[in-house]
């Protein structure tokens, strides 16, 4: 049997699997995804590689979530779009492959809309379409060196994104003469009746409009003289969001391959105001503002449709150059971040992105213990045979004489993953030169900081799955996502203060469920 048909028949024995977990009780344990490394609480693959989530998109109850899918190896190759869907954000259930490789190439990363007013014209008898907007790279051409490698083409479901049709005049957009030119991201700008694209293009964005998604416009361009430029500008996306003192404001979001914060790849973004066709930076071009600060959030990108107006982002957990294909999971690699609510808010330097992880993942807590207040010296231990974890710590810093203080994940190997503050330098770290194997990458088993100036007191809330932890500090001013690999999974959390102490004046700690043997509701 070939890869993809074995995919399709595992997906439909999920499908089974979790249509009986619907109608069996909350108690039934099943050992579905139980290797090691397994994330418990965040999206993988059942088998294959996977890198950027596409297509972000909320239909009638569904959020769909398509990812860069290669099914028949763990190493990235011919590019498919692979296709969960989840009603809370939380669960996901696998459903078969959406989009195959053709002739125009391999189906690159790209976004997908609900055409509500049927402006496309591929709904029928009133099934609104789902149009996706995707990049057709074509290999062959890759290899000859050509420049016109990439160019844009659409499909289309009528039936919630579970079949879709290409479209016969593909591609939409043509080859302008640039080399890297892909991942389109498009969005409905109301004030102008048109669909808006921008489109990654080597150094800068283009901007496309179109009235019906098949016949696109080139408006305007930015980003040449802006932000960083250590790598390829990959994944952006364009979205208002009305900040806390009231602004309408437009937040830019543009992914970098490499060169970005923490050296690798990294998600960067501007604030300012756009008009549909051209985006003006808020803030000095020179000014480099980053998503997120660990080693690995990448390609992130945001719903589209997102019931409430909110502004839910959710991104690749790792990164390429350094490791991304080469870390010890089998027989899938990679997994997703949390998805994560957006906002704007008001700081001292201007408005900055917060991010939390959706509020939908306090449904996962099992057990809740409150940590007493008290002053750490030292380290105190404050579980010993949890793994899947929600902790929220908050420090009084105005008495501290700590040089550094935060929590350790340890296991009984003494392998361990360390996140904290340190207090004399103002920066945030996560360290895990010690976290188990790392021979796959010289590059894996380090030390990712960054300057941040605290206040009088310290807020730290962290998630923390089999193989990654995501932490938000001070309600999600900072984000920092680490991925690792412990020989035996972390079971200890310990609350540390080297140097001095620090009075914790509140915590509290979540053991979290998995995803995949509960109930699926
Ligand atoms: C980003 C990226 C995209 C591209 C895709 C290919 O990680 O390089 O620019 O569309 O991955 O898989």
């Amino acid at each position: 049997m070939r890869m993809a048909e074995r995919l399709l028949c595992c997906s439909l024995i999920v499908l089974l699997l979790c249509s009986c977990k619907q109608s069996s009780s909350n108690q039934e344990h099943s050992d579905y995804y139980s290797e090691q490394h397994r994330p418990e609480f965040h999206f993988s693959p059942e088998i294959g590689w996977m890198n950027d989530p596409n297509g972000l998109v909320y239909f009638e109850g569904e959020y769909h979530l398509f990812y860069q899918y290669y099914p028949d190896s763990t190493v990235w190759g011919p590019m498919h779009w692979g296709h969960t869907v989840s009603t809370d954000l939380v669960h996901w259930m696998h459903l078969p492959v959406a989009l195959y490789p053709d002739s125009l190439g391999y189906i690159f990363s790209g976004s997908a809309v609900v055409d509500k007013d049927n402006t496309s014209g591929f709904g029928s008898q009133g099934q609104i379409p789902l149009v996706a907007i995707f990049t057709h790279h074509d290999p062959a051409k890759a290899k000859a060196e050509r420049i016109d490698v990439e160019t844009q083409s659409i499909a289309y479901s009528l039936d919630k994104g579970r079949i879709w049709t290409k479209y016969a005049a593909n591609p939409v957009v043509k080859n302008p003469g640039i080399r890297n030119f892909r991942d389109p991201k498009v969005l409905w700008h109301e004030e102008s009746k048109h669909w808006i694209m921008p489109i990654a293009a080597h150094d800068h964005l283009e901007f496309y409009h179109s009235p019906n998604l098949k016949e696109w416009t080139k408006t305007g361009e930015f980003g040449q003289s802006h932000g960083a430029h250590g790598g390829v500008w990959e994944c952006p996306d364009i979205f208002p969001l009305r900040a806390s003192n009231g602004a309408e404001k437009w937040v830019l979001i543009q992914n970098m391959d490499r060169g970005a914060v923490n050296g690798g790849s990294g998600a960067q973004y501007f604030v300012g105001y756009f008009d549909g066709t051209t985006f003006i930076n808020d803030n000095p071009p020179e000014l480099q503002l980053w998503l997120d600060y660990g080693a690995d959030n990448y390609a992130g990108v945001t719903w589209f449709n997102a019931p409430k107006d909110r502004r839910i982002f959710i991104s690749w957990m790792s990164q390429w150059f350094d490791y991304a294909q080469k870390v010890p999971t089998h027989p899938w690699r990679s997994a997703m971040t949390v998805p994560r609510e957006l906002s704007l808010k008001e700081t001292n330097a201007g408005l900055r992105l917060f991010q939390l992880p959706v509020e939908e993942l306090t449904g996962l807590r099992s057990d809740t213990m409150t940590i007493v207040k008290q002053e750490i010296r030292d380290s105190v231990t404050i579980r010993e045979a949890t793994t899947l974890l929600e902790l929220e710590l908050e420090f009084d810093l105005s008495s501290s004489t700590a040089t550094d203080f935060g929590f350790v994940l340890k296991n009984k190997l003494g392998e361990q993953v360390i996140i904290g503050y340190h207090r004399i330098d103002s920066t945030f770290y996560i360290d895990r030169t010690k976290s188990g194997k790392s021979s796959f990458s010289d590059k894996f088993a380090r030390v990712d900081s960054t300057p941040y100036s605290a206040h009088s007191t310290m807020k730290i809330r962290a998630f923390v799955d089999v193989a990654s932890v995501e932490v938000f500090v001070d309600d999600g001013r900072l984000a920092m996502t680490e991925i690792f690999f412990p020989n035996e999974d972390f079971t200890i959390t310990q609350i540390f203060s080297n140097g001095g102490s620090v009075n914790l004046q509140a915590g509290r700690i979540y053991a979290l469920e998995s995803i995949w043997k509960q109930r699926m509701n």
